[in-house]
């Protein structure tokens, strides 16, 4: 087996320690000879700025096209309000997405069992949950031109941001969609607002014609945007794939993730289009949590999301199914033993820390190996 080549950007905030974690379980698979992974570290967002003046540098993005897989923790916080715009930390993660063409994020909203509890919904409603979020991530509003504040000149400014979504844009992650409820539950809600956007007026048109010319055998259900946030939280496992733009999905995806629990639990896959000639694709790993700079450096940080992240690199970037298998039955398992963090501990119950999180995650995952 060729060396498996990781590029870990941890970032700011909580994203060093949760880092630190997935880096443990790294060196223990190594030790077992479960993986012959090879990390390289890089420094990313705030912290990089504090470095360099820039939220990447270019040879941090060689590295990034180079690695066979990215793992990125997470950047920003209140440090650096004041920086301009352009190289503000999220940028990193944006030009990351956009310069490696991760068009297609995922994002799997699971509740555990032994979660049910600490979700904002009561236990029947998530208890069993498993939905993904498919998120358009390279186009729409976060990237459409023009974008910018121009002054008026009368002591008004005028700010623009533009929402623009091209067919192929929309075909290619609704194949992403399709093809994934197909190893699912087949079925596919879509949610634009056709009601009062264009884009949204061709995102359904360009979903159904893909629906009806290649995955006619899959249920497509489209809803508005808005609905669609309101039947997450109603009624959550009427959804199996939910595919959405940018923006929309960005939305969505918190609010389904807090379904879950806690934020801190959900893990996200950024793909690229697959490379016919060498057979794999770019790829970046990352929890949906942020930086979380009121915990940050105080050891109380949920790990689980960018354990669970590192699993979903090696089920989509390296064919790892059975190791990824292993680290998410892991995690079941170690909630099932009652372990909590901070962010899912019921009032009063004592909180692990996130290297005792960590440290329990990879202790079942050698009691599951045998
Ligand atoms: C996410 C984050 C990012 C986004 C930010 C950090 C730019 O909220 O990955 O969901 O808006 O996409
Ligand atoms: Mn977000």
């Amino acid at each position: 087996m060729s060396p498996q080549k990781l590029l870990l950007l941890s970032g700011d905030g909580i994203g060093p320690e949760v880092m630190a974690e997935v880096e443990r379980l790294i060196a223990w698979m190594n030790a077992r000879k479960l993986g012959t992974f090879e990390t390289e570290q890089a420094l990313v967002g705030g912290a990089c700025h504090d470095a360099h003046r820039v939220a990447v540098t270019e040879e941090t993005m060689a590295k990034a096209h180079d690695a066979d897989a990215v793992l990125f923790g997470a950047v920003g916080g209140s440090k650096w309000d004041g920086v301009p715009y352009e190289v503000r930390p999220e940028a990193a993660l944006l030009r990351l997405r956009k310069d490696l063409g991760l068009f297609a994020n995922l994002r799997p909203a699971i509740c555990y069992p032994a979660l049910a509890e600490a979700s904002s919904l009561k236990r029947d409603l998530v208890d069993g949950l498993d939905i993904v979020i498919v998120r358009e991530l390279t186009g729409g509003v976060y990237f459409g031109e023009p974008k910018t504040i121009v002054d008026l000149g009368n002591g008004q400014k005028r700010a623009v941001d533009t929402q623009v979504y091209d067919t192929f844009e929309i075909e290619r992650i609704a194949r992403v969609a399709f093809e994934l409820a197909r190893k699912r539950r087949n079925k596919v809600t879509s949610m634009e607002k056709r009601n009062v956007m264009k884009s949204g007026v061709l995102w359904n048109e360009v979903v159904s014609a893909v629906h009806a010319r290649e995955f006619p055998d899959v249920t497509l259900e489209h809803q508005l945007a808005d609905a669609g946030g309101m039947q997450l939280v109603r009624r959550p496992k009427q959804f199996d794939v939910i595919v959405t733009d940018n923006l929309f999905g960005d939305m969505l995806s918190d609010v389904a993730a807090m379904l879950t629990g806690s934020l801190g639990m959900l893990p996200s896959a950024s793909l690229g289009e697959l490379d016919a000639r060498t057979g794999k694709r770019k790829a970046l790993y990352e929890p949906v949590h942020g930086s979380a700079p009121d915990i940050a450096g105080k050891g109380l940080a949920n790990p689980i999301a960018m354990l669970a992240s590192f699993a979903m690199a090696l089920r989509y970037s390296f064919g790892m199914v059975r190791e990824a298998d292993l680290v998410e039955q892991a995690i079941a398992a170690t909630l099932e033993r009652g372990l909590r963090t901070a962010d899912l501990a019921a009032a009063g119950t004592p909180a692990a820390a996130t290297t005792e999180m960590g440290e329990a995650v990879i202790k079942e995952m050698g009691r599951l190996a045998g």
